[in-house]
């Protein structure tokens, strides 16, 4: 079975350079250590929250902080990376001078599943920057994206460009890739998406949602990302966090370290992911903590619906 190590090698000099390499070596490594620290919270008292609210306004809890402490020293541990961008950072960290990449990273993603033992993950992002604008950047120019699920399993799906790989946690410790060029079926019948916001969804949301029950869609909303992402590169379907009908172009979910890295990964595994009529990874970044609107997963169900968002505008415009 191929190891994530002899993974990395093989592209080597290919969609990886040395650099690359290591970065992403020593993601995998804090992804394994985030992995022990989960296991083990409740008996190691890490659980409940910290008195310290992050810049967007979330409540701490010390998996966060951990967390992100583990992937701020693989970042220091990797002499290319130059900047160090998180959820839970108010701004960018300078990493090493003469680097030349950023990571951007959500340490635990669906930190609200964290006490009750259900799945959370880590995402992450890594880009070309050797100075602090070239960070707000749109998705397209990522390197490579990934993210690790902490679940009954550890999993870690990366994608270097093309095509998707999923690695499994075995019990040495090694990440062993467990599937090859995962692809999201085009077409489904589930959707993920927090119903009890039904009344702030625009129309086209109501719309899909309403006609997708009448045509006997299923629903499943683990609340958090990486989770219901991680069912759709599996066997398909569609997540939605959509904007507030009140605040268009608003959304839930940060561009630069939730919908870009994911936005990344779907397209690599043949879906695509839209934050109404345009595509996430075409979403200029204005500042490092901004919120999109985020529909991704299977091709034919998101294409419904940035259809129905380009009739709305021909309505508008008529
Ligand atoms: O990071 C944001 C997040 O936790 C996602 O992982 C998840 O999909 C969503 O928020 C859950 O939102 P809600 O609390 O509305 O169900
Ligand atoms: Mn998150």
């Amino acid at each position: 079975m191929m190891t994530f190590e002899t993974y990395l090698e093989s592209h080597r000099g290919g969609a990886l350079n040395d650099d690359l390499v290591i970065v992403l070596r020593e993601i995998a490594e804090a992804t394994r250590q985030i992995s022990d620290k989960l296991r083990t919270s409740s008996l190691a008292g890490l659980t409940g929250a910290t008195e310290v609210t992050n810049v967007q306004g979330e409540t701490q809890k010390p998996l966060d902080v951990i967390s992100n402490e583990i992937l701020l020293e693989a970042c220091r541990k990797s002499p290319a990376v130059a900047f160090a961008v998180s959820e839970e950072l108010d701004t960018e960290v300078e990493v090493h001078a003469a680097g030349k990449y950023a990571v951007i990273f959500d340490p635990l993603d669906g930190s609200s599943n964290l006490d009750v033992n259900v799945t959370v993950g880590t995402i992450f992002s890594v880009i070309a920057a050797t100075r602090s604008q070239d960070i707000l950047q749109s998705g397209r120019g990522q390197l490579v994206a990934g993210y690790a699920a902490y679940g009954p399993q550890t999993t870690l799906l990366l994608s270097v460009g093309k095509g998707v790989q999923i690695f499994t946690l075995n019990a040495a410790g090694d990440y062993v890739m467990t599937a090859a060029n995962v692809t999201i079926p085009s077409d489904s019948k589930e959707f993920a998406i927090n119903a009890a916001r039904r009344p702030s969804w625009d129309d086209v949301i109501v719309d899909y949602i309403d006609s997708s029950i009448a045509g006997g869609h299923n629903m499943r909303w683990v609340a958090s990302m990486v989770a219901d992402a991680h069912r759709i590169f599996n066997r398909g379907g569609v997540f939605m966090y959509p904007a507030d009908r009140a605040k268009p172009g608003s959304g839930r979910l940060r561009l630069l370290y939730e919908a870009n890295p994911i936005g990344f990964l779907v397209e690599a595994a043949g879906g695509a992911a839209i934050a109404g009529k345009i595509d996430i990874l075409d979403i200029q970044p204005t500042s490092l903590h901004q919120r999109v609107p985020v529909i991704f997963g299977s091709e034919n169900e998101v294409a419904k619906i940035r259809a129905a968002y380009h009739e709305e505008r021909m309505a508008e415009v008529a």
